[in-house]
């Protein structure tokens, strides 16, 4: 059975203690930091930019996983590789060349992954597949924390999944929005092995949630 890792979203977490806040992340063995930026531009919210990244970078020892909701993530992915970014995660929506973003990530020595929002199907994706290191499949609208999981998501995760083991591909499977105990297992179970969490995460304490989904995976094997 593949490895499950889960991303801490810190979307939700409260920046005016963030550094505890990260401290607690790490405690609780979460296996990445899974940050949120957004411009104002292709979701109604703002976040953080490079600077606060690096910072968090010089802070903790957990691998950054940077999901870029942004408009030109061709110029920013630059920025926040330079920031300390381990992972760079761009939008199928928002690149009119995807290839050649996804290979200038990774020749940065950067894993490169692609997102799609819930309303784009993970078919566009046919001839990116092959070059990159992952999918987000977004299973609420990009923008918030706190949604909840469309359900249709779980088709996707399946659908990405097949075409994976079809074509021998290694490329990791993360789901983003929306996800609880309650659903946790589906995910997996459909094919999802990277899974970000924000706001249940943040509300419980952490230690006891990472706990309780261990348990859970330990019953699929
Ligand atoms: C939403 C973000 C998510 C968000 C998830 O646009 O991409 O990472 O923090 O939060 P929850 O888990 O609360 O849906
Ligand atoms: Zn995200």
């Amino acid at each position: 059975m593949t490895q499950i890792k889960i991303l801490a979203s810190i979307l939700s977490s409260n920046f005016l203690k963030l550094g505890e806040e990260i401290k607690d992340v790490e405690l609780a063995n979460c296996d990445m930091l899974h940050l949120d930026i957004m411009d104002g531009h292709f979701v109604p919210n703002i976040t953080i930019g490079p600077d606060i990244v690096k910072q968090i970078n010089d802070f903790s020892q957990l691998k950054l996983d940077v999901h870029l909701m942004v408009k030109n993530p061709s110029f920013w992915s630059e920025k926040f590789i330079s920031a300390g970014a381990d992972s760079i995660t761009v939008h199928q929506e928002a690149d009119y060349h995807l290839n050649r973003l996804i290979n200038s990530i990774k020749e940065k020595n950067t894993r490169a992954l692609v997102s799609i929002n819930p309303a784009t199907s993970p078919i566009l994706l046919e001839y990116i597949l092959e070059y990159v290191d992952g999918v987000l499949v977004m299973s609420v609208n990009p923008g918030f924390g706190g949604q909840a999981f469309i359900e249709n998501s779980l088709k996707k995760i399946e659908y990405l999944a097949k075409f994976k083991y079809i074509h021998n591909l290694e490329f990791v499977i993360q789901v983003d929005g929306g996800v609880n105990l309650d659903n946790i297992k589906s995910l997996t179970d459909a094919g999802a092995n990277e899974i970000i969490i924000g706001s249940a995460l943040f509300k419980a304490n952490k230690s006891e949630f990472v706990k309780k989904i261990k348990e859970l995976m330990r019953v699929t094997i």
